[in-house]
C-alpha cells in the first residue's frame, strides 16, 4: 500500500513545491459537554499542481477540513498556511465549488461568472472576455445567455466551476462539486474537469465520495478516519495524467480501488457506530 506519514516539509508524491498546507489543523464544535470534536490535528501537503481527493465516511470532517482552508471556519489548533502564509480569511485566490451551485438566480450565465472578474475591480470589458472564455472552457456558450433556472443540474455545476475559475484562483476548493449530478453527467463532467485541470493547471482541493472518481482525477488521495477525522492512509494513483476515460478498466486502477474501498469500509462501520450510541 502507498501510505505515507504527512508530515511537514513532504512535498508531496512527485516532490513538487508545497502550494499549501494544513499544520495540524484539528476543529471542536462546540462548548463543554456537547462540544464535538470534528477533526483530531492533520498535517497535510498540498503540492503545487497537485488534484488531491479528500475521501473518508459521512461526518468525518471533510467539509470542515476544506472550509478551514476556503477561510470560512477557523482552525481550534495549527493553522492553514498558502505559500507559507496564515489563512485568515477568504481570499479570491482560492475559489470555492460546493455541491449546489450557489449561482445568481437573478443573472444570466455570463454575468454570473463575470461577477468576480468585476467585484475585483475588472473593466466591464475585461470582466465580459474572461466571462466568454470561461463559459467557452466548462461548453456553455451556447447558453451565455441563459439563466440559472434554464439549465440542468450538471449545466449550473459547470456555471459554478466557470465562476469559480475565472477569477484565476490559486487553489480550487471543490466539495462534492457533482455529488448531486446523475451517473452520466458526472462521468462526462469528470472527464472535463480533468481537461480542464490539465490545461490550467491548478491545485486542487477535491472531496468526493467516489472512490472512481477520486481514482480517475487525483494526483493524491487522502484517506480519512470516522470523526474525530485523521488521515488514514494516502495513495499516489497515476490515472490523472491519462485522458483515456478507459484507464477505469485498468488493473492498477480495480486493485486501488478495492484496497481504499476495503479502508473506507471500516470506517464507515465505525461512523455507523458512533451514530449507534450517541
Ligand atoms: N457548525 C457546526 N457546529 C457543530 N458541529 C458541526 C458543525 N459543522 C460540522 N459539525 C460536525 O462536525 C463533524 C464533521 O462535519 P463535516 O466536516 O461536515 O463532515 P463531512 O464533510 O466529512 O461529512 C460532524 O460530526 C458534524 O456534525
Ligand atoms: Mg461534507
Amino acid at each position: 500500500m502507498q501510505t505515507e506519514t504527512a508530515g511537514a516539509g513532504s512535498g508531496g508524491p512527485s516532490g513538487a513545491r508545497v502550494k499549501a498546507r494544513f499544520e495540524g489543523v484539528s476543529k471542536r464544535f462546540g462548548e463543554a459537554a456537547d462540544a464535538v470534536q470534528a477533526l483530531e490535528p492533520v498535517t497535510l501537503d498540498l503540492a503545487e499542481n497537485a488534484f488531491v481527493c479528500l475521501v473518508g465516511p459521512s461526518g468525518c470532517g471533510k467539509s470542515t477540513l476544506l472550509n478551514i482552508m476556503a477561510g470560512f471556519e477557523t482552525a481550534t489548533t495549527g493553522r492553514v498556511l498558502m505559500d507559507d502564509v496564515p489563512v485568515v480569511g477568504p481570499d479570491p485566490k482560492r475559489g470555492v465549488v460546493f455541491q449546489q451551485g450557489a449561482l445568481f438566480t437573478w443573472m444570466n450565465v455570463l454575468d454570473n461568472v463575470a461577477f468576480g472578474p468585476l467585484a475585483t475591480g475588472k473593466s466591464k470589458a475585461e470582466a465580459a472576455r474572461i466571462a466568454a472564455h470561461h463559459v467557452e472552457l466548462v461548453g456553455l456558450s451556447s447558453f451565455a445567455r441563459r439563466y440559472p433556472y434554464e439549465l440542468s443540474g450538471g449545466m449550473q455545476q459547470r456555471v459554478g466551476i466557470a465562476r469559480a475559475l475565472a477569477n484565476d484562483p490559486e487553489i480550487l476548493l471543490m466539495d462534492e462539486p457533482f455529488a448531486a449530478l446523475d451517473a452520466q453527467t458526472r462521468e462526462l463532467l469528470q472527464e472535463e474537469i480533468k481537461r480542464i485541470w490539465q490545461e490550467t493547471r491548478k491545485t486542487v482541493l477535491w472531496i468526493t465520495h467516489s472512490i472512481e472518481e477520486a481514482l480517475f482525477l487525483a494526483t493524491d488521495i487522502v484517506v480519512m478516519s470516522a470523526r474525530p477525522g485523521r488521515i488514514k492512509a494516502r495513495f499516489a494513483p497515476r490515472f490523472a495524467a491519462s485522458s483515456d476515460p478507459a484507464v477505469v478498466a485498468s488493473v492498477e486502477f480495480g486493485r486501488m480501488k478495492a484496497e481504499i474501498f476495503g479502508l473506507l469500509r471500516e470506517e464507515a462501520i465505525a461512523a455507523q457506530r458512533q451514530e449507534a450510541v450517541r
